[in-house]
């Protein structure tokens, strides 16, 4: 496949100032997306190949982008797997367990649509905004061209989530487990995370029977992608809905 001069490389290789990735992976991204999108608008791709195909996008950029993983920022100099040259690969498709619907959303809305026993909760832990960390993803897989910003050339306008912000987080989570039309809501959080065990107690405990599980973990270094010998510790916090 020849590479293409697209939003990718103008803004995110070093062609832009920006040393996401190199020129060329730079280029085929920009090709490989817009031909996915291209195959899909003109219906030789149905649902399940047009995900399927840009899933072998995305995993193909992040594994030769110049990032620690996170995408707020690029390194000064190329890393050694962001000089390999970018390869698209298929990968093997796990039987369905079950029949499943996926949404998306922000959970107290499809929480008013949405109903059933179980209600698994994995919010953010911390303050990090996924939509900032993840940008990079985001714009390559809705092929957008959104107006961008500053050195890292973060777009604006892009979600930003209560659930990471330590003022807000109390009323959504509140509200979360309030209106939830389920009979157990099972949440993984971890002891170094915004809202404190006591808090998550307290809100769960008056909606029904709380309990609360723990284990060790060991610690993820953020932004470096490895683990040192420090260890959190992860709550389970399990509610069964008063009827
Ligand atoms: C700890 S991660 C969960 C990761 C997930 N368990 C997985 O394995 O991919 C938290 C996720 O919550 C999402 N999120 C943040 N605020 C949200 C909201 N208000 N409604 C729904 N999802 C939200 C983030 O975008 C992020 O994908």
């Amino acid at each position: 496949m020849d590479g293409m001069q697209g939003f990718i490389f103008q803004n995110y290789s070093e062609a832009g100032g920006r040393m996401y990735f190199t020129k060329e992976n730079a280029m085929l991204i920009d090709a490989g997306i817009s031909l996915v999108y291209e195959m899909y608008e003109n219906k030789q791709l149905n649902d399940q190949q047009f995900y399927y195909c840009l899933c072998s996008v995305l995993e193909a950029a992040d594994k030769v982008s110049n990032t620690t993983g996170f995408y707020s920022a690029y390194l000064k100099t190329f890393s050694k797997p962001a000089l390999n040259k970018i390869c698209f690969k298929g990968f093997e498709l796990k039987d369905p367990v079950a029949e499943n619907e996926v949404f998306q959303g922000d959970a107290n809305d499809l929480l008013k649509e949405v109903r059933g026993d179980i209600l698994y909760l994995d919010p953010p832990y911390t303050n990090m905004q996924y939509s900032n960390v993840y940008h990079l993803l985001n714009t390559i897989a809705k092929n957008e061209q959104p107006t961008i910003a500053g050195i890292t050339g973060r777009p604006e306008g892009r979600n930003v989530s209560s659930w990471s912000h330590k003022k807000k987080v109390e009323s959504e989570f509140r509200t979360l487990v309030e209106s939830a039309n389920f009979e157990y809501l099972i949440m993984s959080y971890s002891n170094e995370s915004i809202m404190s065990s006591e808090l998550i107690a307290d809100v769960m405990s008056s909606c029904g029977r709380y309990e609360m599980k723990e284990m060790n973990h060991k610690k993820f270094n953020l932004g470096t992608n490895i683990t040192d010998n420090k260890f959190i510790t992860e709550h389970l916090h399990v509610l069964q809905k008063a009827g």
